[in-house]
């Protein structure tokens, strides 16, 4: 299969470009193809500005979604745009590669969504406004792995840990940018406590991450609603019968109660203690 490889971090000897370089060495070891894109590398332009639509009349004021429209469809984005875009669309998964930085992604990966995820391609898909999203989209049938290094203990990130959970943090990420043009979003992969991690958690981590990239294309995908198969009949809000009492990002997650709470406790989207659930129903 065809992997592409984002990886973000501004430094070579860095815990996220050890679990790169093993993330790569696995994947080729498993017998799929793969392709990097090292943002600090190749100096990612993060800044979503005029610059990324060069045959554009500049003086005009700067709708930045229209402009994006209008250079995907007539093949005028700046290059560097429409070369990770054929990467996407070569891609059978896209693994990311990422420090968590103030509780979310380094700006220069926010930046390179904003800018690659243009719109008629990863949003207002097939120029039909809100139809094809979350589920359906221009990425739909790729998976997508989030590969996650976090400075604070787990604890922290537990279902009440003071940070929050970070599937509830990464939530940006995998629904509203990685499952809304489509793509099949696996659980995130995290490593924690890596501001003191030695020599043994690295290995682990690598262990873990290994283990992860095994079975990308067997593990189950998140299983966030979709927006066309009947729980959403507006495609905005949720049927009152569909997770009823549940709301905010947990009511996302679509399997029917009880297994609506297996699953949100496993996930970390809300603490229930396993007395209240059959994890087996
Ligand atoms: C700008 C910045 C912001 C950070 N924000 C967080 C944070 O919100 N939560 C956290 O647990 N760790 C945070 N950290 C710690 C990083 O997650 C940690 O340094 C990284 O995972 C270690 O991997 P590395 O050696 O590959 O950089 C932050 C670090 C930096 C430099």
């Amino acid at each position: 299969m065809k992997i592409f490889l984002v990886y973000v971090h501004p430094n070579p000897r860095s815990l996220n470009a050890t679990l790169r370089d093993h993330a790569i060495a696995v994947l080729k070891r498993e017998g799929h193809e793969v392709r990097v894109s090292d943002l600090y590398a190749m100096k990612w332009k993060a800044v979503a500005d005029a610059d990324d639509f060069p045959e554009r009349d500049n003086s005009l004021p700067l709708e930045y979604m229209t402009a994006s429209g209008e250079a995907y469809e007539t093949g005028t984005q700046a290059e560097d745009i429409a070369a990770e875009q054929e990467k996407l669309k070569w891609a059978d998964a896209v693994v990311f590669q990422f420090p968590l930085w103030w509780f979310g992604l380094p700006a220069i990966l926010k930046g390179w969504i904003d800018r690659v995820f243009a719109f008629k391609f990863a949003y207002g898909y097939k120029n039909a406004g809100n139809t094809y999203r979350y589920g359906d989209g221009a990425l739909a049938g790729k998976r997508t792995l989030l590969s996650v290094t976090v400075g604070g203990p787990e604890v922290d990130y537990g279902p009440r840990g003071i940070n929050g959970p970070l599937e509830h943090l990464l939530f940006p990420m995998t629904h509203g940018s990685l499952f809304f043009p489509g793509m099949s979003v696996l659980p995130t992969f995290a490593v924690y406590g890596t501001v003191k991690v030695d020599e043994a958690g690295v290995d682990a981590a690598k262990h873990a991450l290994e283990a992860r990239l095994v079975h990308l294309f067997l593990d189950e995908p998140t299983p966030f609603r979709a927006q066309n198969e009947g729980d959403y009949p507006d495609r905005h809000t949720l049927a009152p019968h569909i997770a009823a009492g549940i709301s905010g990002i947990p009511a996302h997650i679509a399997t029917r109660l009880p297994n609506v709470l297996a699953t949100a406790a496993a996930m970390n989207f809300v603490d229930i203690p396993e007395t209240e659930y059959d994890a087996e129903e």
